[in-house]
């Protein structure tokens, strides 16, 4: 007996620790699941916003038809739309402002009575026909029309091609 207790005073008595074993696991258990509740509500949250690319409307007025004069070349789309509107005896037609060799976008020069490209020099005349330059094919025409309360409506997303002989239809230019 005296030998048991002398050998359980050699024993060093474990240190008192601030966490047991069990408290460890415990906690580990809860961060865990808090964590994966935090990941999954982030996970959810995005899910509300979608990665979407809100692109604007490829349908805009442009004012109305007696805001263009006839013989004139409108610049005043150029900027916000990339859009010509040209008005001749006939009627008004919108040229898309995209050159159609590598897609910069050309410029009105009143003075030449020509578009110029700044990218590699095509030049278009002011229906939009190429005649010097890379330029492989003439400037697209888009849809254009009279909206009910008088405005003319261009709609970038219709387009019409030359080289397919589609300038001539009714969409493509618009009898004012
Ligand atoms: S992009 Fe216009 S000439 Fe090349």
């Amino acid at each position: 007996m005296a030998e048991a207790k002398a050998a359980a005073k050699g024993k060093k008595e474990a240190p008192d620790t601030l966490w047991s074993r069990r408290d460890f696991f415990s906690y580990a258990g809860w961060a865990s699941f808090l964590g994966a509740l935090g990941l999954s509500s982030l996970y959810f949250t995005r899910l509300l916003f979608p990665r979407v690319l809100f692109e604007p409307s490829p349908i805009f007025k442009a004012g109305n038809p007696q805001d263009y004069t006839v013989g004139e070349v409108s610049t005043k789309w150029v900027k916000d739309k990339r859009v010509w509107i040209v008005r001749d005896d006939e009627g008004i037609y919108a040229i898309f402002a995209l050159c159609t060799h590598l897609g910069c976008t050309p410029r009105w020069l009143r003075t030449e009575n020509k578009y110029k490209c700044p990218c590699h020099g095509s030049g278009f005349t002011r229906e939009g026909i190429n005649f010097e330059g890379p330029a492989p094919r003439a400037l697209e025409r888009l849809k254009i029309a009279v909206a009910p309360d008088g405005q003319i409506v261009i709609d970038k997303s219709k387009k019409f091609l030359l080289e397919k002989d589609e300038w001539t239809k009714a969409e493509a230019k618009l009898l004012a």
